[in-house]
């Protein structure tokens, strides 16, 4: 299969001001834990707020909320309402155990379905949780969806920024405009005070520059995101005043004010010439 960009019909979604893709090429980097707390932080804000999991083989998003098994749609009606956050993912519809094998075609209809069938309502913002990689699924998605912006999640270690830098690519390719790189796991504070860098230093910021994309931050390392994560209720709302909860809430800031300047863009002023 190519991976060269076809034209594929994009998905009309009225009521949702900006769509916004979090990815990473590389698994297990963060980008689901940057999604549930970017989408927690952006409510805290008074932001109307949607969070659809893509990834269909292993969504991530029902236990970072809460759900732990599928729900009876009979009773519950999609999408579920969790701490003022709209949520759909494939999880709410098969169990966790059970893989979905799947093949791109019928992930791509699922997918579809996600973003037409579901009555997300009015919402400012609209999280996606990208699964891992830059294969035709994502790339496959990222024309479909009308994507306003993405952001690439990374850690500062070589083999992840290697990834990232084909996530960044792929947005390029399709012509998504990136937000910017967030370096995640970057840091812990030691008991002695100290900062440690356990996967290396300055490695986003670097990629960040080389890449000529903005530097979004860093989320530090802290046993607390894991656990808030596994225990159903992000770091943001669980821990606000926490470090790593400051860190999503400057992101959240800062996506927030660079998505109105894609809606207002500055104008220039007109020469007199
Ligand atoms: N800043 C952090 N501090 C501590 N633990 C973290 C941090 N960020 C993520 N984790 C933990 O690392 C693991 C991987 O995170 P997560 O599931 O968000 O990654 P992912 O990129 O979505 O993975 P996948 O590619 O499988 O979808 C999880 O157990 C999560 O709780
Ligand atoms: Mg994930």
């Amino acid at each position: 299969m190519s991976n060269q960009p076809t034209n594929l019909a994009k998905i009309e979604l009225p009521g949702i001001r900006n769509v916004l893709a979090v990815a990473s090429g590389k698994g297990g980097v963060g980008k689901s834990t940057v999604s549930a707390n970017l989408a927690m932080a952006l409510a805290l804000q008074g932001a109307k707020v949607g969070l659809m999991d893509a990834d269909i083989y292993g969504p991530s998003i029902p236990l970072m909320f809460g759900v732990n098994e599928p729900i009876d749609q009979a009773i519950t009606a999609l999408p579920l309402d969790r701490h003022g956050i709209k949520l759909m993912s494939m999880g709410f519809l098969v169990p966790p155990s059970k893989a979905v094998i799947w093949r791109g075609p019928m992930i791509h209809r699922a997918l579809t379905q996600f973003l037409t069938q579901i009555p997300w309502g009015d919402l400012d913002y609209l999280v996606i949780d990208l699964p891992p990689g830059t294969g035709d699924a994502q790339l496959t998605l990222t024309q479909t969806v009308p994507l306003t912006a993405a952001i690439v999640v990374t850690t500062p270690q070589e083999v992840s920024l290697i990834d990232a830098r084909k996530g960044l690519q792929m947005f390029e390719e399709v012509r998504v405009p990136v937000l910017g790189i967030i370096e995640n796991m970057s840091f812990f504070q030691g008991d002695d005070g100290k900062r440690y860098e356990p996967f290396g230093s300055g490695g986003g910021q670097r990629l960040a520059t080389q890449a000529g994309v903005p530097f979004l931050g860093q989320i530090p390392i802290h046993q607390q995101v894991a656990q808030s994560g596994d225990a159903g209720l992000p770091i943001v709302a669980s821990d606000p005043e926490s470090q790593s909860s400051k860190a999503f809430q400057e992101l959240a800031g800062r996506v927030r004010k660079d998505l109105a300047s894609f809606q207002n863009p500055i104008k220039l002023p007109t020469l007199d010439l």
